[in-house]
């Protein structure tokens, strides 16, 4: 299988929003709203079925006026994304707990820290990164994905779908919508504590991920870029994070050491100044 088949391209991705098959007042209201986000057409459902709509409209994907919102991409009409705290929940409720977290240990997070999360994807690193840096902290996440980001920047709008704790931590996080190298490249030096990158995995890990791989289809496969990678060194006061697969060729790229070479994923540290 070659990467194109894996990774559809996301330079011409087409959606139209419609209601849910059995639609109330709100979720009318609800599917005028998110058209007008996601800046494409709303389209009569007329009890059409999904596959109806795909057939019909020639689009990639569909977005269905549900609470919240949920978006079929045609390679998977069975699997729709939706914002999800997933992955995040069972890490948020562990630091409640006082258990450190991975991710916040090895990028050394302290509250009142400015972090970049390169790589927004389903925002679940950004709510962990916005609960370590706390009520003082914040996190700025860029993702290159329109639908993603704006799936992220909706669920922020509805404080969280209702989700315990998330509206406090949706707070702290502020989306960018476009490629993190263009706007690593735009900020001052040293104006934040971490930059932290986790890129598409070239092939997907089962059981590893659920959320991300739901919406695989709408992510962005590109590795790293040089350019990335030096504007966030030139960014960050204390350090750039990379999480990737332990055997993965990126971290000898970067000069990073994994930090559990067995383990499913692993992060590599670059620290300023040695
Ligand atoms: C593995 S996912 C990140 C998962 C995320 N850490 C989470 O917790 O869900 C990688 C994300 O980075 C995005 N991405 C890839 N290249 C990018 C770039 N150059 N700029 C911004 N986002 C990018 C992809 O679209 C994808 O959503």
């Amino acid at each position: 299988m070659s990467d194109s088949d894996l990774f559809p391209t996301m330079d011409s991705v087409s959606l139209v929003c419609v209601t849910p098959w059995n639609a109330s007042p709100a979720a009318v209201a609800r599917a005028e709203a998110l058209a007008e986000w996601f800046a494409c057409p709303r389209v009569p459902r007329r009890r059409r079925s999904l596959a109806r709509i795909f057939a019909d409209e020639g689009v990639d994907g569909v977005l269905v006026a549900e609470d919240p919102p949920r978006l079929y991409h045609r390679t998977r009409p069975d699997a729709p994304y939706f914002f999800h705290p997933g992955v995040a929940r069972p890490r948020l409720s562990a630091l409640t707990h006082g258990v450190p977290d991975r991710l916040l240990r090895v990028a050394g997070i302290r509250p009142g820290d400015v972090i970049i999360d390169a790589t927004l994807g389903t925002g679940a690193d950004s709510l962990v990164l916005a609960a370590g840096a706390g009520p003082a902290g914040r996190v700025v996440a860029i993702e290159s994905s329109f639908v993603l980001a704006r799936l992220f920047t909706w669920a922020q709008h509805e404080r969280g779908h209702g989700y315990p704790g998330m509206d406090r931590l949706l707070e702290r996080i502020d989306v960018r919508w476009g490629h993190h190298a263009d706007l690593l490249a735009r900020m001052p030096a040293n104006s934040v504590d971490v930059v932290y990158f986790d890129p598409m995995f070239r092939r997907p890990i089962v059981d590893e991920d659920g959320n991300i791989e739901h919406a695989r289809p709408w992510t962005d496969p590109r590795p790293i870029s040089d350019e990335a990678w030096h504007a966030a060194q030139r960014v960050a006061r204390r350090c750039v994070v990379l999480k990737e697969r332990p055997q993965s060729d990126q971290f000898a790229r970067f000069g990073l050491t994994p930090d559990k070479p067995r383990a499913k994923i692993a992060y590599g540290v670059w620290k300023k100044g040695g």
